[in-house]
C-alpha cells in the first residue's frame, strides 16, 4: 500500500521564497515518489478562523492554487481540493467534536497563546477570539483522519495539532470499535534536512517579521528590489567577506548545487563585492523561478483552469470521502431509520453503490460447518463477521437465501434480539444470528453496519 501524504495550506496570504523552499518544494518532491499518494489541499474553512476579508481569502485561495501547480504540482497524480468542496470533512469535524475533550483543545498553543496575550492586555481570558480558533485542531483532525493520512508534512509550530489529530482519532476508535480501527493514526512530518529560510535580516523569513522576498508578486522588478534590500555588512568590494555571517548564502544554498555554494564562500573571502555577489544570488533565484513564474501568470490570467483542475481533485477526494463518511454515519448509529435493507437513504447515489462492490466491499461466503452441515457468513469490508447463517442440509438452500438477500432486500430485516445480538430475517424467517456484542451501543453499531453492508450487496 502506498504511503498516504497529506497537507493543507491555509489560504490567507500570497506565498513567499520562505514557503517555497520550507514547504511548497518539499512536497511537491514528496508527491513525485511513486510509493506515495499525496493529498494537498487549500484550507479554506481554517482561513476563515484568521480573516475575515472575503476578497482577500478568495485572491489569496487562487494565488496559492496557482502557486503549487506552477511549483509542478501534478493534479493528476496528486489530489489537489479545497476543503471547503468537500462537505464530507465539516460533517466528520462533528463527529470528532462530539468525543473531544473541552480540556484538549483548553492546552491547545494558539488558543493559550491568545488568551495570555489578553491575559497581559488585562483584558478578558477569552477577549475576541472566535469558536473556530478554539476548536481549530478538531477540524484540522477531520482533515486528516478523512483520508488516514499516515504522513503530515507540516512546520514545528504544528506538531501539537499532530498530536491531537491522533489523540481524537483514537479516541474514537476506542469509542466505536471496528477491525481494522475507522482511524490510522497520523505522524507528523518534519524534514530535517529543509532548513528553514532566512530573511532580509536574517531573521526566519516571515510575513510577520516584514522581511520576505516574494515569490511571484509583483514580477522579476519586486525580486530584483527584495534582493537589493538584504542586509549586509560594510565591508567595500576588495574586503575579504565571511559567507557563513552573511544573510545572503543561507538564501543562495536553497537554490545552487553544494558545489557551487563552494565558489560563492570562496569568491566572497577574496574579496567579492556585496553588488555583484546579490546580482549572482538574484541569477540563481530567477533560474528556478522565472519558468515556474511564466505558469503561474498564464493560469493567473485564466482561473476558470484552475477552478476545473480543483474541481477534478474534489471528485476524487469525495470518492473517498463520501462512502467513508456514509460508514461512520452508521458507526454512530445516524444512519436512515430502518431495520429493511431496501429503504435508506443516507448512502449516496446507486452509482456510488456499484463502485463500492466493485472495490473491496462486505461478501458473503459460503462454507462447511464441523458437523458437515452448509451455513454462509456476512463480511464486514473489513473481514468482520457480521453474522453467520443457521445450518442447511442442501447447499441449494444456501444458493436460494444469498440470491433472496441480493434481490429481495425489501424483505430482509435485521432486527435486534434481546441487549447484545441481532438477527437476519427474510419473510419473518430468521436466516442468521449476529455475534453477541456488548454493550448494547457497540451491538446497535454492528446492527447498522450489517444493515449498511446488506444494501451495498442488493443489486
Ligand atoms: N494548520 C495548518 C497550518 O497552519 C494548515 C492545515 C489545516 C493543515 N489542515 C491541515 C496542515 C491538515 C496539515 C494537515 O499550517
Amino acid at each position: 500500500m502506498k504511503t498516504r501524504v497529506l497537507t493543507g495550506i491555509t489560504t490567507t496570504g500570497t506565498p513567499h521564497l520562505g514557503n517555497y523552499v520550507g514547504a511548497i518544494r518539499p512536497a511537491i518532491r514528496a508527491s513525485l515518489d511513486p510509493n506515495v499518494q499525496a493529498f494537498f489541499f487549500l484550507a479554506d474553512f481554517h482561513a476563515l478562523i484568521k480573516c475575515e476579508d472575503p476578497q482577500r481569502i478568495a485572491r489569496s485561495r487562487t494565488e496559492i492554487a496557482a502557486t503549487w501547480l506552477a511549483a509542478g504540482l501534478d493534479p493528476e497524480k496528486v489530489v489537489f481540493y479545497r476543503q471547503s468542496d468537500i462537505l464530507e470533512i465539516p460533517e466528520l469535524c462533528w463527529l470528532l467534536t462530539c468525543v473531544t475533550a473541552k480540556g484538549l483543545m483548553n492546552r491547545a498553543h494558539a488558543y493559550k497563546a491568545s488568551v495570555e496575550s489578553n491575559q497581559a492586555k488585562g483584558l478578558e481570558d477569552d477577549d475576541g477570539i472566535n469558536m473556530g480558533l478554539f476548536s481549530y485542531p478538531i477540524l484540522m483532525a477531520a482533515d486528516i483522519l478523512m483520508f488516514n493520512a499516515h504522513k503530515v508534512p507540516v512546520g514545528r509550530d504544528q506538531i501539537q495539532h499532530l498530536e491531537m489529530a491522533r489523540d481524537i482519532g483514537q479516541r474514537f476508535n476506542h469509542l466505536y470499535p471496528s477491525q481494522p480501527p475507522w482511524f490510522d493514526l497520523p505522524a507528523a512530518a518534519i524534514d530535517e534536512s529543509v532548513a528553514t529560510l532566512t530573511g532580509l535580516d536574517g531573521r526566519k523569513m516571515s510575513k510577520s517579521y516584514h522581511n520576505t522576498i516574494p515569490l511571484f508578486e509583483g514580477g522579476p522588478k519586486a525580486l530584483k528590489a527584495a534582493v537589493a534590500k538584504i542586509v549586509t555588512d560594510s565591508r567595500a568590494p576588495g574586503e575579504p567577506k565571511d559567507a557563513q555571517q552573511s544573510n545572503l548564502l543561507p538564501i543562495f544554498q536553497a537554490f545552487v548545487s553544494p558545489e557551487q555554494t563552494a565558489v560563492f564562500v570562496d569568491e566572497l573571502a577574496q574579496g567579492l563585492g556585496w553588488g555583484e555577489a546579490k546580482q549572482r544570488l538574484l541569477a540563481a533565484i530567477e533560474a528556478d523561478v522565472a519558468p515556474m513564474r511564466e505558469t503561474y501568470d498564464q493560469l493567473m490570467a485564466k482561473p476558470d483552469d484552475v477552478e476545473d483542475i480543483l474541481q477534478m481533485g474534489a471528485k476524487r477526494a469525495r470518492e473517498i470521502a463520501v462512502p467513508f463518511m456514509a460508514k461512520l454515519r452508521h458507526a454512530v448509529g445516524i444512519g436512515a431509520v430502518s431495520t429493511g435493507t431496501g429503504t435508506s437513504t443516507t448512502a449516496g447515489s446507486t452509482s456510488e453503490k456499484r463502485k463500492g462492490k466493485a472495490a473491496k466491499g462486505p461478501r458473503l461466503v459460503q462454507f462447511r460447518d464441523e458437523g458437515g452441515q452448509f451455513r454462509f457468513k456476512l463480511l464486514s469490508t473489513h473481514g468482520q463477521t457480521l453474522c453467520t447463517s443457521v445450518a442447511f442440509t442442501d447447499p441449494k438452500q444456501v444458493g436460494v437465501i444469498l440470491r433472496q438477500l441480493e434481490v429481495r432486500h425489501d424483505d430482509v430485516a435485521v432486527k435486534a434480539e434481546g441487549e447484545s445480538t441481532y438477527v437476519l430475517m427474510i419473510d419473518d424467517q430468521t436466516v442468521a444470528h449476529g455475534p453477541t456484542v456488548e454493550p448494547v451501543a457497540q451491538r446497535e453499531s454492528m446492527l447498522a453496519e450489517t444493515i449498511h453492508a446488506l444494501k451495498e450487496l442488493a443489486v
